[in-house]
């Protein structure tokens, strides 16, 4: 494969607009900022035009946020180095946070691997194309950046159609965190993306929602049994029934900046709304009433229907009781809240079972107090 152009500065358009903001927040003006390019798609049948167009920036070096069936990607050529540095810029992500590598098939996962486990065969045969990524042990070919310096590589081969088709047309892994600026809310719809990166980033595939609405399962398939590193739409029952017993994983030791990390996205505070979220044992009611009482503008998702009261207004949210439907929704619901200048967000925990558990430990991550 020849190495891609270098990335070419004269292709940016400044927005004037952008660089006044930059300049008031930043006091510097620092590089230019761009013109980022929204790209309406059909989710289902993607336009070849289309992804021949975004595969383009980021064959150049470009970054193309994208969606996924979790949410929206923020992608880069994951063997440009060039092009990687400026994802962890774009979203002011510490470097020591590996990047997912996303493949077009299991045969061009291996090629990234230096070991491929059996394990790893099985899952990618029942799971793939889908919301799991299998960290595996790295291979020379992929850059230090991606990995975070790490001996490992996480791997995923994306389920939606789009993502599919970028992958594909580029002829490269994607490197692809979610298209949020670091310890943020993953973005589930194109306007998310937009409201964290707009002029850090060349182009936007807007496909609307994404389907699943939270992250992939990071599972780490280099140790025997294998262990969810981050849990997400694929359950561990689900994995277990395919593999046998999953190895349990203290996630609460990876808050220690003592200890080596295993998975740097698991720290507390991360997928986080601007307004202090609370979860809540319970039914909410009296609780979110009180706090409006003292003339609070309190956002209060609750678990099941909201009961006739009086004071209710667009803040109170009716979540779905299924976890799938929840997911999907989560997010989305709490960007909304955070455009609404909420300060606070009540949560009614939902059941403590596996099916809920993905939903629970973002809830629990955005709840969890900033790191002083
Ligand atoms: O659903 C998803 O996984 C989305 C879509 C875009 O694919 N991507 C995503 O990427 O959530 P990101 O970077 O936001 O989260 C990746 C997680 C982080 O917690 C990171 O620390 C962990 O995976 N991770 C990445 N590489 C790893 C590795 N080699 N070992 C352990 N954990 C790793
Ligand atoms: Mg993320």
């Amino acid at each position: 494969m020849s190495r891609p152009a270098p990335y070419s500065p004269t292709r940016i358009r400044v927005n004037p607009r952008n660089k006044r903001r930059r300049i008031a927040r930043h006091g510097s003006t620092g590089p230019a900022e761009m013109k980022t390019n929204v790209v309406t798609i059909d989710p289902v049948f993607p336009d070849p035009a289309a992804i021949a167009g975004a595969a383009e920036v980021l064959r150049a070096g470009g970054l193309v946020a994208f969606p996924t069936e979790t949410v929206y990607g923020l992608g880069a050529d994951g063997l440009n180095p060039a092009a990687i540095a400026r994802v962890f810029h774009a979203k002011g992500r510490p470097p020591h946070n590996p990047l997912i590598l996303h493949v077009a098939d299991t045969a061009s996962a291996r090629e990234l691997a230096s070991a491929w486990p059996a394990t790893a065969d099985r899952l990618a045969a029942a799971f793939w194309p889908g919301p799991l990524t299998l960290v595996v042990p790295r291979a020379a070919t992929v850059p230090d950046l991606v990995t975070g310096g790490g001996a490992t590589i996480a791997l995923r081969r994306p389920a939606h159609s789009v993502a599919a088709a970028l992958i594909a047309s580029v002829g490269r892994p994607i490197a692809a965190p979610s298209a949020n600026r670091s310890t943020r809310l993953s973005p589930t719809r194109a306007e998310h993306v937009l409201a964290d990166l707009d002029g850090r980033i060349e182009m936007i595939l807007d496909a609307g929602p994404t389907p699943g609405g939270l992250e992939s399962t990071v599972l780490d398939v280099t140790t025997m049994p294998p262990a969810i590193l981050r849990p997400g739409l694929v359950t561990a029952t689900r994995i277990e029934s395919v593999i046998g017993p999953l190895r349990h994983h203290d996630a609460s030791s990876e808050a220690a900046p003592s200890l080596p990390r295993r998975s740097p996205g698991l720290d507390a505070r991360h997928y986080a709304p601007r307004a202090a979220l609370e979860c809540f044992d319970g039914d909410a009611a009296a609780h979110v009433a009180r706090l409006r009482g003292g003339g609070a503008k309190i956002g209060w998702l609750r678990f099941g229907p909201i009961p006739q009261m009086p004071g209710l207004d667009a803040l109170s949210v009716s979540m779905p009781m299924t976890a799938t439907d929840y997911a999907a929704r989560l997010y989305a619901v709490l960007h909304d809240l955070d455009r609404a200048g909420v300060e606070r967000i009540v949560v009614e925990w939902p059941p403590a079972t596996e099916e809920w558990r993905a939903v629970r430990d973002r809830l629990a991550r955005a709840s969890a107090a900033p790191p002083s």
